[in-house]
Order: structure tokens, then sequence, then C-alpha cells
């Protein structure tokens, strides 16, 4: 046992690698750590000695880790969040809901799910909260660690096994300048619509995923103009006439829809909806399974209060 033990380090090596994971730097995890760059490369150097793999390498700027590495790292990872867990046993037993609840949430619902969370830390003022915010495949890439309680997509992906529950509604919905000739015209042709110069989200982006499905189960091509990675940077240029867009009607709702027009175009809005997710299998802290029961109690209400 003792044996095991050293060769898979101590639970502080075992921090240290994951800041240095998260961070993809010695130099950042060092900072925020609060510890110098030799004190973590020697950590690192003495946890990768008692393993007796490498277990990263580094290439320019760059490290990777080994296979052996990111093992490493699973492991350690189940370890920390087994005493976040008992932590939040603990406090739980004392009457306090405490600890921290982790999300990692696709872009396009930053608009959805702070309503959600609102709500919830103002019923338990002692849970913390840590919101990860980046595209679908960034999000699809955290899955991966296992570090995130929740996860938002609008379409999960399926190489993971998930349980998903719906939260509410996501339809994707055609835009452009008010003052766009299209914007008076009702029931537009879809190929039409397909002809305008279009403004489309980065690769990896769910929006982008949907539209591209969609287009493509029409038998279309768009004609696009330009790739933007934002959905806030996406209206600006729509206004500005550069183009016309298909966004999720959350932007507009609650991100403010000034100077566009939603348009009436056939075979539009695409369809679609949010999900809370977790991995099936991942054992759910006090503080996860109580944001589970207020997600499942409040999300009607919550979803048909955002978008009527
Ligand atoms: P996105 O994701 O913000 O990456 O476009 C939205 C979605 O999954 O619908």
């Amino acid at each position: 046992m003792a044996r095991l033990h050293a060769r898979v380090g101590t639970i502080r090596q075992l921090e240290i690698l994951l800041a240095v994971y998260r961070n993809g730097s010695i130099t950042k995890a060092s900072k925020q750590l609060h510890l110098t760059q030799p004190t973590v490369s020697g950590q690192l150097k003495k946890l990768a000695d008692d393993v007796g793999v490498p277990l990263y390498e580094q290439i320019g700027r760059r490290l990777m880790f080994t296979e052996a590495g990111l093992e490493l790292i699973k492991g350690a990872r189940e370890v920390m969040d087994s005493f976040d867990r008992l932590e939040m046993k603990l406090a739980d037993l004392q009457g306090l809901k405490a600890g921290t609840l982790k999300m990692a949430v696709v872009t396009t619902s930053k608009y959805l799910i702070p309503h959600f969370l609102g709500e919830f830390v103002k019923a338990y003022p002692a849970i913390d909260i840590v919101l990860k915010v980046a595209n679908r495949q960034q999000i699809i890439e955290q899955l991966e660690t296992a570090e995130y309680d929740f996860y938002v997509f609008s379409h999960p992906p399926s190489n993971f096994e998930l349980d998903v529950i719906p939260l509410a509604a996501n339809p994707l919905v055609p835009i452009a300048a008010e003052s766009h000739p299209l914007a008076r015209q009702r029931k537009i042709p879809f190929e039409q619509f397909a002809r305008e110069p279009f403004l489309i989200r980065e690769m990896g982006s769910g929006t982008r995923h949907a539209i591209e499905q969609h287009l493509k189960n029409a038998g279309l091509d768009l004609n696009v103009r330009m790739t933007i990675e934002s959905n806030e940077a996406i209206k600006h240029c729509v206004m500005s006439e550069l183009g016309v867009s298909i966004l999720s009607r959350h932007t507009l709702a609650l991100g403010g829809s000034e100077g566009l027009k939603e348009l009436d175009v056939e075979h539009l809005p695409i369809r679609s909806q949010w999900y809370l997710a977790r991995l099936a299998g991942k054992e759910m802290s006090v503080i996860a399974s109580t944001f589970l029961d207020y997600v499942q109690a409040q999300k009607d209400r919550l979803s048909t209060l955002l978008l009527p």
C-alpha cells in the first residue's frame, strides 16, 4: 500500500499536476499556486520519477502530456473530487449547504444559465460557482477530464455516456438589419435567404453545427461572407448591414436586439433544445444533487419566464 502511494505522488503533487494541466503551462500554474517555477518543475519531476515514466514533453512552448500523464491526471481528479465531496458531505451534516458547483456551458447558453444560477445562489448563499464558458467543441473537450458537475449543450455529443435533462427550447432564428429589404418581406423562400451574404460562427460552435445540419438536410449551401467567433459581434455586423445570420433567440431576447429584425423565412427557425448534462457514472456531490433537484423543480417556470 505504501509503495502504491509513493508511486502516484502526494496530494500536493497531484494538485500541482492538475494546475499545470489546467493552465497548460508551468509558469501560469506557478502563479496560480503562488509557488516559484523551479518548485513546480521540481515537484513534477519528483512525481515522474516516482511513477517511473515521463508525464509530459515540452514541444516548443507547449506541454504535451503522455498517456501515463493523462492517466495520472484522471486519477488525481478523482482523488480531489472525492475530497471535495467529503467536505460538502461534512458541511451538509452540520446543516450547511457549502461547497463548489462546477459547470461548463456553451457560449450561447450564457444568456440562460445565469438566470438558473442566480436564484439558486440566493437560496444557498454558501455555495461557490465555477462557470466555464466556451464553444461546443471546447466544452466537449472538457468532458474528457470529468472536472465539472454539469455541462450545458444544445447538441450533446454522442461519444460520451451522458445523463441529460431538457431545460428549455432554443429556437435558432434568421435575422437581418431592420433596414434590410428582407425585413419587410413575408414567407421568404429558404433558397432566397440562403443566397444572402451570411455571417457564421466559428468551427466548433454548436450554433454553426446546427445550421450546417439544417442546410444539409435542405440540400442548400450558404453564401458565407464572414466567420465570427462571437454572437455579440455577429449581431453588430448584422446591424451594420454586413449580412444576415441565424442565432439563438436567447441572444436577442436576453442579450438585446436593437437594430435587428427576426425574419419570416420558410423552414426556419431551427428547433433545438437546451440540455443540462452530466457524465453518467460520475459520483454526485451534495451540492450537485441539490442543484439538480432545484433545476428539476424550477425549469418549467424559469424557461417560460425567459422565453415566453
Ligand atoms: P455555441 O453552442 O455557443 O458553441 O454556438 C451553442 C449550442 O450548442 O447550441
